[in-house]
């Protein structure tokens, strides 16, 4: 099959795949519309910023907000392995306007509560562009959009965790920004959940030997990529932390859960590749 296949050979496009894709497309969009849209400038209760940000919690912004600025490495990379489809291609550009807000809120959120000066944030955004590229951690369009699922999901727990430690602060203002994201966050995480069912629809072996490959090499976009990640990484690990029963519980478990496979289903494709990958013994 084309670019959405395991090995990302250029066939012609599969008519039914691109007009199911497409339809997924449609219902994430629609109900963007509907019930998702926000405005960065009307929608977040600016006049309640408060100046007194405690450090770690702007660290964790910050941080937050170096991971969105990876966005035109996330928009191109993307967009080049799911080019041939419609659904999936008009998803990333989508994708990009949404999580350009998210970085949008979160930087004007450091440089409204003083948190930030102007200086600082230039600074930071030329250290990432000095810096490493991000690159696609998977090869082909399927094996991305599993790991979009997860990494979306994952993504959202975050969020939450943030919007409840930024209540309990009383930082209201942060609390709206950190809720807005994550229901964008769930809702793409939605979006490539029902993209991967599409695909273990089409080719259930295939689909679930590149579920096992993304579950063995799963890691979050851009950490290690953000300057001073060592120094981040602490404070990072203590307030957004996800240990990894916490990653399986709310967020692999529901992902599998989501997409209609059990837990058997990947050990047994996880198995398969152990056998595919050794030398018969014969
Ligand atoms: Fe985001
Ligand atoms: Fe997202």
């Amino acid at each position: 099959m084309a670019m959405l296949g395991h090995e990302g050979e250029r066939d012609p496009v599969d008519t039914r795949l691109a007009l199911k894709l497409y339809e997924e497309y449609k219902t994430f969009f629609k109900n963007a519309e509907r019930t998702r849209r926000w405005n960065v400038f009307d929608d977040i209760p600016w006049d309640k910023i408060r100046k007194d940000v405690p450090e770690e919690l702007a660290l964790v912004v910050e941080t937050f907000c170096a991971v969105e600025a990876y966005l035109p490495d996330y928009v191109s990379g993307g967009l080049a392995l799911v080019r041939p489809y419609m659904g999936s291609l008009w998803f990333q550009t989508n994708w990009g306007y949404e999580e350009s807000k998210h970085a949008l809120s979160l930087q004007e959120f450091l440089l409204q509560s003083g948190a930030r000066t102007d200086e600082q944030m230039v600074d930071l955004q030329n250290k990432l562009w000095a810096g490493q590229r991000w690159t696609p951690l998977f090869q082909t369009g399927r094996q991305m959009t599993i790991y979009g699922a997860i990494q979306e999901q994952a993504t959202f727990v975050f969020y939450v965790r943030q919007r409840e430690r930024a209540k309990e602060l009383g930082h209201e203002t942060l609390a709206t920004i950190f809720d807005f994201i994550a229901r964008d966050e769930v809702a793409h995480a939605h979006f490539y959940e029902g993209v991967v069912k599409v695909l273990l629809e089409q080719d259930r072996e295939g689909t679930l030997r590149d579920i096992a490959t993304v579950t063995r090499d799963f890691k979050m976009p851009a950490y290690d990529l953000v300057p001073d990640y060592d120094e981040r990484v602490l404070v990072m690990r203590e307030l957004a932390g996800m240990d990894r029963d916490m990653f399986f519980q709310k967020v692999y478990f529901p992902v599998l859960k989501a997409i209609g496979i059990g837990r058997n289903d990947v050990v047994q494709a996880m198995a398969r590749q152990r056998r595919e990958a050794q030398p018969s013994a014969e």
